[in-house]
């Protein structure tokens, strides 16, 4: 019998690309169903790129520089489609996407954020987290929406706040969990078990 078809992704990085790493390595499995086909930044050294190479992975830097927005999105969004990307998955993405980047990639553009959504959106987690004095946190993969700062949630890991803990020190521990998550989300997401669906996550 053939094996199935794995799920096209491209992964928009800005940086380090730890997650990125995490996708890569989940994709060696063949029973992983989703494979990597484009990584895209727009920071030229981010080593994102280097992780990517490494693994024989296509690359692209599209820089935001001296562009709108809408050009810049427009850019990205014809390196993956002529790259013939099915999925999204931002992974320390520092741009802000348009509306319509979000709209044209609706249900199959996610993101991962290092806090337990809604709880803690934005910049600084792991800061408010402690100034809130929480005893939990953790990280979240996300549909990405149109005008929302974030999306219907796919996957969610709690990890806890320890007593002593430092913004950094709660960063390295969210970070191992945000490794476990994204592979889990996508491999949700590709096996069709859970779907946007009227901006809502259904789970099968
Ligand atoms: C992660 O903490 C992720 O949750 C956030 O940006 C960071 C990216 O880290 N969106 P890396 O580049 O994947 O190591």
């Amino acid at each position: 019998m053939s094996t199935p078809e794995k799920c096209k992704v491209g992964v928009l990085v800005s940086g380090r690309g730890t997650n990125l790493q995490a996708l890569i390595d989940a994709g060696f499995a063949d029973s992983f169903p989703a494979r990597i086909v484009l990584v895209i930044s727009n920071v030229e050294d981010a080593y994102g790129l280097v992780r990517a190479r490494t693994a024989g992975i296509a690359t692209r830097v599209i820089s935001h520089k001296d562009k709108t927005r809408e050009a810049f999105d427009g850019e990205i969004d014809a390196a993956l489609r002529e790259a013939g990307v099915e999925m999204v998955c931002l992974a320390g993405f520092m741009r802000i996407l348009s509306v319509g980047f979000a709209r044209a990639w609706e249900g199959k553009l996610l993101n991962i954020h290092p806090s337990l959504l809604p709880a803690f959106k934005g910049t600084r987690v792991h800061e408010r987290v402690i100034e809130a004095k929480v005893n939990q946190s953790g990280a979240s993969v996300h549909f990405v929406m149109p005008e929302l700062d974030a999306g219907p949630v796919i996957a969610q890991s709690v990890v806890p706040v320890l007593v002593h803990d430092t913004p950094d020190t709660l960063a390295g521990r969210v970070l191992q969990a945000e490794h476990r998550l994204y592979p889990t989300a996508l491999r949700l997401v590709c096996e069709g078990r859970v779907r946007l669906e009227q901006g809502e996550a259904v789970f099968a």
